[in-house]
């Protein structure tokens, strides 16, 4: 079992947690994820990690209660724990080189942003980092992007704080008046993605995304996760998450998110378990 050691609300619907995991707090790195299950008849989640504190052993995850896995995560406490937390899961971000970066970040994608932008700040490069809300009420973390920038720029759909727009707006604003990258870093939903690289393509601006698939196992062997890159089939659970957005197909991965939909919201009973339940414990 793995404890919860601290929680924290971010905004109505997002909550941070740390975890305790020593061995992945030892080993994760910028980029990787974890999975977890809250029980054993809970669904297996994919979160990216937030931070990690090594010393205390601790591993910060983010995530925003919208299906039932994460609805129950949500409800438990410090001094609860969980069944299964397993990682760290995929290839670290590729960040070294990067001197001068733009890390945008789309709502809870923030949270993913947050450690890249942190990674590369304390190792020297310059870092703007673009956060989009939609309205004031969802901005979450502007301390802490705040500490991992060179410059933040916050925006928000309905311009209720920081500057009104899309991060896609800002960024176009920021390249147009000169700013030179040697990287762009976007993560946030699919179709910000989309458009935040199809900007970068105009002007030869490298960019990572992270994609967010459905995943089952995260080691590569369900296939759940099959997503196109540069017309090739590719797993982001051993390949990824992150790729080059330029070479992504973000219109079959928008397909594909939205096979589940439907039964995400729902509030799912186990066939299985209520099988067990009424063979008095037998299946
Ligand atoms: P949101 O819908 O509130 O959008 C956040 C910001 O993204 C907006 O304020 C805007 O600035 C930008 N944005 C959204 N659509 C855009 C578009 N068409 N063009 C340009 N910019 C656009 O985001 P949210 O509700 O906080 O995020 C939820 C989504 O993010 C979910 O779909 C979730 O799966 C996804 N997500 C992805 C990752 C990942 O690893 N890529 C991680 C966490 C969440
Ligand atoms: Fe199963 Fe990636 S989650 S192959």
């Amino acid at each position: 079992m793995y404890q919860i050691l601290s929680k924290r609300a971010l905004n109505e619907q997002v909550t941070m947690m740390e975890i305790e995991a020593p061995l992945i707090a030892k080993k994760a790195r910028p980029g990787q994820f974890i999975i977890f299950r809250v029980d054993e008849f809970g669904e297996r989640v994919p979160l990216t990690v937030a931070a990690t504190d090594p010393e205390r052993g601790a591993v910060t995850i983010i995530f925003q209660a919208v299906g039932l896995a994460t609805k129950k995560l949500q409800q438990l406490e410090a001094g609860d724990a969980i069944l299964d937390f397993v990682g760290p899961l995929g290839r670290p971000s590729d960040l070294d080189g990067a001197r001068r970066a733009v890390v945008i970040g789309g709502g809870v994608g923030n949270a993913i942003a947050y450690p890249s932008a942190r990674y590369l700040h304390e190792h020297g490069a310059e870092v703007d980092v673009i956060a989009g809300f939609r309205s004031r009420d969802l901005v979450i973390l502007e301390e802490e992007l705040a500490a991992a920038s060179t410059r933040l720029y916050i925006t928000t759909d309905d311009g209720s704080y920081g500057e009104a727009g899309f991060v896609t707006d800002k960024l176009r604003a920021l390249l147009d008046a000169g700013n030179q990258y040697d990287l762009a870093i976007a993560i946030g939903p699919v179709p910000m993605m989309k458009f935040v690289s199809r900007l970068t393509r105009e002007y030869h601006l490298r960019t990572l995304v992270s994609l967010n698939p459905i995943m089952v196992d995260g080691t590569g062997m369900c296939g759940g996760c099959r997503v196109l890159v540069g017309g090739e089939t590719r797993f982001a659970c051993v390949d990824g998450p992150e790729f080059d957005g330029h070479q992504v197909d973000f219109d079959d991965l928008m397909l594909r998110n939205r096979s589940y939909l439907e039964q995400e919201q729902e509030d799912h009973t186990c066939r299985l378990q209520q099988a067990v339940q009424n063979h008095g414990g037998k299946a």
